[in-house]
């Protein structure tokens, strides 16, 4: 996995916890995967969107049996974004096999764009689903506030 604490601060931020340990971790790779794509010169694209698919191949692999398993309402249209990114993905990458860099470019803004929505509300309900069974309660979320935020508030 890229590792660099200044690509997840373009795509991470608290807001975007759900309360569920996996999920979270998996999500701020996710995330740094992302930036990772949007950085990389062309010959590092198809390196980088091949660890991209295979992480959300499993990411998603792994919410898709949670609800299934947990018999989560809703879980069709949660389902079809996964597999709907997956198959973008996939066709992207046989572009920047024929030398399409662009179509990565436009791909890795999409997905940027596509992320924190999915996670706050798609994720963040199965999050929400899957404590309520476990716990009867909801999950407990503290988010930090940027330093940019409290400037703003203070001010
Ligand atoms: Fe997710
Ligand atoms: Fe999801």
């Amino acid at each position: 996995m890229m590792n660099s604490s200044a690509a997840v601060a373009c795509l991470w931020e608290d807001r975007l916890l759900v309360g569920h340990e996996q999920m979270d971790e998996e999500h701020q790779s996710f995330a740094l995967l992302i930036a990772a794509l949007q950085k990389a010169p062309d010959h590092a694209l198809d390196a980088c969107l091949a660890e991209l698919i295979a992480h959300a191949t499993h990411h998603f692999a792994q919410e898709d049996a949670w609800m299934c398993k947990l018999n989560f309402p809703a879980r069709q249209c949660h389902m079809d974004e996964h597999a709907a990114v997956l198959r973008s993905a996939g066709g992207v990458r046989l572009r920047v096999h024929g030398g399409d860099y662009q179509s990565a470019r436009l791909f890795s803004k999409e997905l940027a764009a596509w992320f924190p929505p999915h996670v706050q509300h798609l994720d963040s309900a199965l999050a929400s689903w899957i404590c309520k069974l476990a716990w009867n309660a909801k999950p407990l979320v503290f988010h930090r506030q940027s330093r940019a935020r409290v400037a703003t508030a203070t001010a």
